[in-house]
């Protein structure tokens, strides 16, 4: 996650916009489907064997190792969906759950931490987003919690955050941008870090995972552990990336569907009926009215965010806004707007933040399940190969 402005965070500007170029699916010229697509080369794929799984359990050792987990898997950390139930589901099934603080103030962090900690006896972690104003007593929580890894999330994490993280015992795992940005973050303390692209569901920058994996992972990979997200739906991609030099994946919208994800049915019907192309990155309108993309199905508040730029774009301009009250205007539009979505339902007016992945989930099922078929892709490969 870049920098952001969220308003499903407290005292944060919103900000998501929509694009223009937001259509229905039915209206998009489709290419033609070939009637028998060729088949990839591991259509054929013997059931990975034993030895394959043995050599993706070695090049998933060193995230695996860090995370504590069987897999080097980190559930990407959604605020009102990475709650205990799939926090502790995703650690239960062997990946390692992180759970997304948000807007959450310490106390109510403190009892999210205990009810997952009475779910699963397995390590998770807590993602904080760093312009919470009360970001120092998250991170003491979290210490108090013996919660093991601390991932700082939205933005460059102070200095001192990391400080007391690592001086109380946690790991510090950080979202690194840029490579500039991936050194600065390791010099200062961070313990391993999270590249994530813009194919990913959320607030997201502009630089997609294939180019920041080649920036980033010559360059990092052998000083600290790397996990790369956005668009990872299949164990082929986790494999390649693995074998590029990553320790493991981050990946979050493959489990919002999650039988165990909290996340309302209609929240998982519109997953489910969903393709990458619906799943577009806010547009904004005028550069004088900085909006921070997230990316998102296309719905009804997607369209009318667009109007409402327009309209309040038009109102500065005829002197009856200032530039801040403008500002201020176009972000507080998506106030609540993922709450809306995912807890209340609202598929048509709430936000519908989603990774181009979205495309892959095809229906309902459990954690394990999910995370199972991800590394049999992956094992698949390698037993081809080794065919
Ligand atoms: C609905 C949704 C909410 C998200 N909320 C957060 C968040 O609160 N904090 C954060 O750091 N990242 C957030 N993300 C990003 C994920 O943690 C993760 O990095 C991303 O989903 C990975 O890309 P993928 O969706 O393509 O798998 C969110 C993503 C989604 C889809």
């Amino acid at each position: 996650m870049p920098p952001l402005a969220t308003t499903d965070l407290p005292a944060i500007p919103a900000a998501q916009g929509d694009s223009p170029f937001a259509r229905s699916a039915d209206a998009l010229p489709v290419p033609a489907q070939p009637v028998a697509p060729p088949a990839p080369a591991h259509a054929e794929a013997p059931p990975a064997t034993d030895a394959a799984r043995a050599r993706l359990d070695r090049l998933m050792a060193r995230g695996a190792a860090f995370l504590g987990s069987r897999y080097a898997v980190m559930g990407g950390a959604m605020s009102w969906i990475s709650e205990r139930n799939l926090v502790a589901a995703l650690s239960n099934a062997g990946a390692f759950g992180v759970i997304a603080c948000g807007a959450m103030e310490p106390p109510r962090l403190a009892e999210e931490i205990a009810a997952t900690q009475a779910l699963t006896d397995r390590p998770f972690g807590v993602n904080l987003i760093t312009m919470h104003p009360r970001l120092d007593e998250l991170v003491q929580v979290c210490l108090d919690a013996r919660v093991g890894h601390i991932v700082f999330a939205g933005g460059i994490p102070p200095t001192p955050a990391i400080r007391k993280a690592k001086e109380g015992g946690a790991k510090v795992v950080c979202f690194a941008p840029a490579l500039a940005l991936a050194k600065k973050l390791v010099r200062s303390g961070a313990d391993a870090l999270v590249i994530e692209g813009s194919e990913a569901g959320g607030h997201i920058g502009p630089v997609s995972l294939n180019v920041l994996a080649q920036e980033i992972l010559p360059a990092m990979a052998a000083e600290v552990p790397v996990f790369v997200a956005g668009g990872i739906g299949r164990g082929e991609a986790l494999l390649s990336y693995l074998e590029m030099g990553a320790a493991g994946a981050q990946i979050g919208t493959r489990f919002v569907c999650a039988s165990e994800s909290i996340a309302h049915p209609r929240f998982k019907q519109a997953f489910i009926r969903g393709a990458a192309r619906d799943a577009l990155p806010t547009v904004q309108l005028d550069g004088r009215f900085p909006v921070i993309p997230v990316r998102a199905l296309q719905n009804e508040g997607t369209k009318r965010f667009m109007e409402h730029q327009a309209e309040v774009i038009r109102r500065h301009q005829s002197g009856e806004l200032d530039k801040t009250a403008a500002q201020l205007d176009i972000e507080h539009f998506w106030a609540g707007s993922l709450r809306r979505a995912v807890v209340d339902g609202d598929v048509e007016n709430g936000s519908l933040m989603a990774g181009q992945s979205v495309g892959m989930v095809t229906k309902e099922a459990p954690a394990a399940e999910i995370l199972a078929e991800i590394m049999d892709q992956a094992a698949a490969v390698l037993a081809a190969r080794a065919a």
